[in-house]
C-alpha cells in the first residue's frame, strides 16, 4: 500500500516551477488543446454571472484567471504559496474572493455549502493514497451547495504503460494496469484509469455527469505531428472523440465533471 503524500514535497517542486507552470497551458498545440477542452467543460457546467467558484489547487491560476474573465467570482487555494503569489502579481480584481495556501484535503476553514462549484485539478494525480484523494473529494462536497459542480482532473497510466512496454518491464505493466503510484518531477504521483475515478467520485457523494480525455487520440503522436496541424482542426478531431467511452483512458490527462448527489449512492 502507498504511503501517505509529501505534500510539503508538492509544495516545494511547484515553488520552483510556478512560472513554468504557469506558461504550461500554451506551450504547445497539444497543451493548447487541454486547456480548450476543458475550458468547454467550464463553460458548459461552471460559468455563470456571479458564480462562486473555489478553485482548490489553483496553481498560478489560469484556469481561476479564465473564470474571472467570464464573470465568475473565485476562491483560490494551493499547497504552492509561490504560485498563488505570481497570481496575486498578475491579477487584481475585486471578484478574487481570497488567495489561501492550503491542502484541498482540509478546507475546514470554508464554511459548508458556500460554493457553486469547486475545481480540484491536481490534488487527484498528486494524492497518493485513495484515502487521501477521498478526503479531498468529500472537502469538496462538503463546501458544495446543493446541486454543486465538480471539476476534476486526473492522469491516467497509459503513457507510463505504454513505456513499460516499450521497456518490455512485465512487472511494471502488471502494477500499472490497476493504477497506481509513479514518480514524476522527482515525486511520487498517482494514475489512475477512469473508471477508478468515477467509482471514488461516487463513493464520496457525487453523480458523474461527463468524463473526457484532453489528449486522446494525440497522446502518442510526436510534437512534429502535432505542430504541423492547423489547431482549430486539431482541436475539432480531439473533440470528436474525446469522450467515446472505449477511449477515455488513452490519455495522459481526464476529466470528470461531477455533481452532488442528491441521493449519495453510499
Ligand atoms: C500541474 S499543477 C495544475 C494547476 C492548475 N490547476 C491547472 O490545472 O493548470 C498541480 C497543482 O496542484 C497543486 N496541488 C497538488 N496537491 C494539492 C493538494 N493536496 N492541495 C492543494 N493543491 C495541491 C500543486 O501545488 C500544483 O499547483
Amino acid at each position: 500500500m502507498a504511503e501517505s503524500t509529501d505534500q510539503d514535497a508538492v509544495a516545494r517542486v511547484y515553488d520552483r516551477y510556478a512560472v513554468s507552470e504557469y506558461e504550461r497551458l500554451d506551450r504547445s498545440l497539444l497543451n493548447r488543446a487541454e486547456f480548450a477542452l476543458t475550458a468547454d467543460l467550464l463553460d458548459e457546467y461552471v460559468v455563470r454571472p456571479g458564480a462562486e467558484v473555489l478553485d482548490a489547487a489553483a496553481g498560478p491560476g489560469r484556469y481561476a484567471e479564465y473564470l474571472l474573465d467570464k464573470g465568475c467570482r473565485v476562491g483560490l487555494s494551493d499547497l504552492s504559496a509561490e504560485s498563488l503569489r505570481l497570481f496575486e502579481e498578475r491579477v487584481r480584481s475585486d471578484a478574487v474572493l481570497f488567495c489561501r495556501t492550503g491542502s484541498a484535503t482540509d478546507l475546514g476553514w470554508l464554511a459548508p455549502e458556500s460554493f457553486d462549484a469547486v475545481l480540484l485539478m491536481g490534488p487527484l494525480y498528486h494524492l497518493v493514497t485513495h484515502d487521501e484523494r477521498l478526503a479531498a473529494l468529500r472537502e469538496a462536497r462538503r463546501v458544495l451547495r446543493p446541486g454543486g459542480i465538480l471539476v476534476a482532473a486526473y492522469i491516467s497510466p497509459y503513457r507510463n504503460l505504454v513505456e513499460a512496454v516499450e521497456a518490455g518491464d512485465l512487472r511494471e505493466v502488471e502494477r500499472l494496469s490497476g493504477g497506481g503510484p509513479t514518480m514524476h518531477l522527482g515525486m511520487q504521483q498517482y494514475r489512475g484509469w477512469p473508471g477508478a475515478a468515477q467509482e471514488a467520485l461516487s463513493e464520496a457523494g457525487f453523480e458523474v455527469l461527463r468524463t473526457r480525455n484532453l489528449q486522446g487520440l494525440a497522446a502518442r503522436l510526436s510534437p512534429e505531428t502535432i505542430e504541423g496541424q492547423e489547431p482549430e482542426e486539431f482541436f475539432a478531431m480531439l473533440r470528436a472523440t474525446c469522450e467515446l467511452p472505449d477511449l477515455l483512458g488513452a490519455t495522459l490527462h481526464f476529466v470528470c465533471v461531477a455533481r452532488v448527489a442528491q441521493n449519495p449512492a453510499r
